[in-house]
């Protein structure tokens, strides 16, 4: 991209000539250096808010050893994500690349990114993923019941579920204890990876790292096998993408095609819904006027057939209002690919920036007491500006498993809270505990799921 057409955003721009990124405010609290950082982890959310509100939508502050442009607001998800172009995903995401193979979706960009998720549609539209319904239905019931005394750790109870699922609908396998816990934690542990910057090299170093990586990949390559070695192949997502593949023209998958698909059809993103159920759930607990209600409308709760989830508009509201306050990527990591302007300022290709994808979550001038749960805000056909919500990112690499999550969580949560009453052993903590930049829970928070007599069939 030329100068000339260099993207910009005139609305947010002052109308004067063009500073440098060293005109831009540097945005301190605390101690030079480690403050910023330190402020981040304790409050996150707080820490983006109170400097948007000093500086506007573009500042500078310290984040994981190096300073970044900061973009927050309306405007700033609006640019961010119309001018997809602008971003180096290659630059950001290299350690999806490094761990899962060069041709990872996310570390993509221009036409071979837009190739490939022409490729993966037919596994993650809606359609491929609502058929499955009742069948997640039955395995989450299932699954629920199976826990030995209704004891569990809230959060880490959904992970093993969900993989569960998938291998009963997106991707058909039979998977053992041991390989749900290996294939776990193998997305814990290359996740958690790809937030730490050049220190991952060091923590994919590790040798317990290394044998779970390659014991995860011994599983997807007798998954495979299996597969391979079936009379018929089973009518799941996975296949769906081998004949849209065929369809195509193109040769024949390779190896590694295979097993980043099934990587993608079965593993991705478990967590992430898993978090977002463990939030739902503390919520539900603060809120038991609203538990109540919610229980009252899921006695219909049905999905052979399924209504559809007009009629289930409180469940819904519950999980849009836990995704507006606990969203699992609280700041997206952008690498300028070319130079860009944004709000008066001339921002270098190069420029490390961080875009505070969720930051208009809690402006309340667009959603009024922003820190409060109060999923009534979305009743009576309330509404709001769709980039006033930054959960699954946006523009072209918005995420690819939304629709996944957007039927599981419901799913899973119709299923609790109509079965069971959900005791904490001790009251939950609001707080939010970082894994690096995102909001993802591995804590122990001791529950016991009772079955309500009241309690739907299942
Ligand atoms: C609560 C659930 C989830 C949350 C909060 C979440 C969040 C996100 C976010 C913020 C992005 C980055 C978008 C951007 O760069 O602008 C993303 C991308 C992605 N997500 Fe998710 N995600 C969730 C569930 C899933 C699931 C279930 C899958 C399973 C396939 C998945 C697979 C992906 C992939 C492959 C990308 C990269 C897409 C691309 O770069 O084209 N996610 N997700």
């Amino acid at each position: 991209m030329t100068t000339a057409e260099t993207p910009d955003t005139r609305a947010a721009s002052a109308g004067g000539p063009l500073r440098g990124v060293k005109d831009i405010p540097y945005y301190q609290e605390g101690l030079p250096w480690v403050g910023p950082p330190m402020a981040y982890r304790k409050d996150p959310f707080g820490f983006h808010l109170r400097a948007y509100r000093k500086h506007g939508p573009i500042y500078r502050t310290r984040f994981r050893g190096r300073v970044y442009v900061v973009l927050a607001g309306l405007e700033a998800n609006d640019f961010v994500w119309r001018n997809t172009e602008v971003w180096s995903y290659g630059a950001t995401n290299t350690a999806f690349g490094e761990q899962l193979g060069s041709g990872h979706v996310t570390q993509l960009d221009g036409d071979p990114h837009k190739a490939r998720r022409k490729t993966l549609k037919p596994a993650f539209g809606m359609e491929a993923i609502a058929r499955y319904l009742p069948v997640m239905d039955r395995v989450i019931a299932g699954e629920l019941k199976a826990i030995p005394g209704g004891r569990a750790n809230l959060a880490e109870v959904f992970g093993p579920i969900l993989l569960r699922v998938n291998s009963r609908t997106t991707f058909h396998a039979q998977l053992t204890d041991s390989m749900v816990a290996t294939l776990e934690e193998f997305e814990w542990q290359f996740l958690f990876g790809t937030n730490l910057g050049r220190w991952r090299h060091l923590y994919y170093a590790r040798p317990s790292y290394r044998r779970l990586k390659s014991q995860t990949f011994r599983i997807f390559r007798q998954l495979l096998a299996e597969r391979a070695a079936l009379e018929s192949r089973p009518m799941d997502n996975f296949t769906a993408l081998e004949d849209a593949n065929r369809e195509a023209g193109n040769p024949p998958l390779s190896q590694w095609e295979k097993e980043n698909d099934l990587y993608l059809t079965l593993v991705a993103g478990i967590h992430n819904t898993a978090n977002l159920l463990y939030w739902c759930l503390v919520y539900c607990a603060s809120r038991p006027d609203w538990t109540a209600r919610l229980r009252t409308e899921l006695a219909a709760w049905s999905t052979e057939p399924f209504p559809g989830m007009q009629m289930f508009p409180l469940l819904k509201a519950t999980i849009q209002e836990v995704m507006r306050l606990r969203p699992g990527a609280i700041v997206l990591p952008r690498h300028a690919g070319c130079d860009f302007d944004f709000g008066g300022y001339r921002i270098p290709a190069g420029t490390p920036v961080m875009h505070a994808n969720t930051l208009v979550h809690f402006l309340e001038e667009v959603y009024e007491q922003p820190l409060e749960f109060h999923p009534e805000r979305y009743l009576q056909g309330r509404s709001y500006p769709p980039k006033a919500i930054g959960f699954f990112g946006g523009g072209t690499h918005i995420c690819l498993g939304m629709n996944v999550t957007n039927i599981h969580a419901p799913v899973a949560l119709a299923n609790v809270l109509r079965d069971y009453d959900v005791h904490f052993e001790e009251s939950p903590s609001f707080e939010v505990r970082l894994a690096v930049g995102g909001n993802r829970m591995r804590a122990n928070v001791p529950v016991q799921l009772v079955r309500r007599e009241s309690g739907g069939v299942s």
